[in-house]
């Protein structure tokens, strides 16, 4: 581990068995979320073959800066909502992500993490690619010290994803610690109904799948009908108009101060 990651207190890392379920609103709005409580907070954009994190954090035409460091080019983040944004979307031409390699991949990912100037951060969140490829295996080798989410839907087919997903953290010389699972687009209440509560895809998956891995449910996030136009124009759950989504980001980060402090 180089010097440039011992300054950071904890690294969550957030994955899923599979695309689409949320993982990357999750980590940029619980990134967001932890800067508002005053963390200093840094989230990395890791899913290199589709990173999105510069277009829901608004910064897509931004470019990181190339700074010496002795011998070493760094490269200082883009900042944003008061979080210290990396992602190789701000390196590379859309065009090209397509053709890389998995040792490519994996070493641009290595230098990515390593070259940012992250300076002092309570959290680094990291945005992990969809599955159990290269890239989340060399990322869980190279930080022990990190602890993970799983995000999946309700039903019960996310399970088996979720399962997936959490049996890389334990795979051959990998230990990472679940701190717990988020189940997303738990439940769907209407403007007009306010007190009603629609199960759309079915109840209790993040429930079940967090009794196999003897861990918490750390947070059910609703649907919430404007999250996908915010996070297209680059707007955080903080901008939404339902104050149940912002309500589950800030219950989301009590629960995870809590397990902190009954780690540290
Ligand atoms: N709780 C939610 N309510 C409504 N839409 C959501 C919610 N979570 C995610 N989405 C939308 O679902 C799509 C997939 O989410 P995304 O975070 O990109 O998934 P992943 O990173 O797992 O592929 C996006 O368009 C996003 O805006
Ligand atoms: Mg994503």
């Amino acid at each position: 581990m180089k010097n440039n990651l011992e300054n950071i207190k904890h690294i969550i890392l957030v994955a899923s068995g599979k695309g689409g379920v949320g993982k990357s609103t999750v980590a940029t709005n619980l990134a967001v979320a932890l800067a508002r409580e005053g963390y200093s907070t840094g989230l990395l954009d890791a899913d290199l073959y589709g990173p999105s994190v510069p277009l829901t954090l608004g910064v897509s035409d931004q470019h990181p800066l190339l700074e010496k460091e002795g011998e070493n080019d760094m490269i200082s983040p883009v900042i944003n909502y008061g979080v210290k944004i990396m992602s190789l979307g701000f390196l590379m031409k859309k065009e090209n992500a397509i053709i890389w390699r998995g040792p490519m991949v994996s070493k641009a990912l290595t230098q990515l993490l390593e070259n940012t100037v992250w300076g002092e951060l309570d959290y680094l969140v990291i945005d992990m690619p969809p599955g159990t490829g290269d890239i989340c295996i060399t990322l869980s080798q190279k930080l022990p010290q990190a602890k993970a989410l799983i995000v999946i839907t309700p039903q019960q087919m996310a399970i088996a994803d979720g399962r997936k997903a959490a049996n890389m953290f334990k795979a051959d010389g990998i230990s990472i610690e679940i701190l717990g699972v988020i189940e997303n687009m738990s439940w769907f209440t209407p403007e007009k109904h306010p007190d009603e509560k629609y199960y759309l895809f079915g109840q209790g998956g993040g429930m079940e799948l967090a009794k196999e891995l003897n861990c918490p449910v750390l947070a059910e996030i609703p649907l919430v009908s404007d999250v996908c136009e915010l996070g297209d124009t680059g707007k955080t759950v903080f901008a939404s108009n339902s104050k149940l989504i912002v309500k589950a980001f800030e219950k989301l980060v009590n629960k995870i101060e809590q397990v902190n402090k009954v780690l540290t």
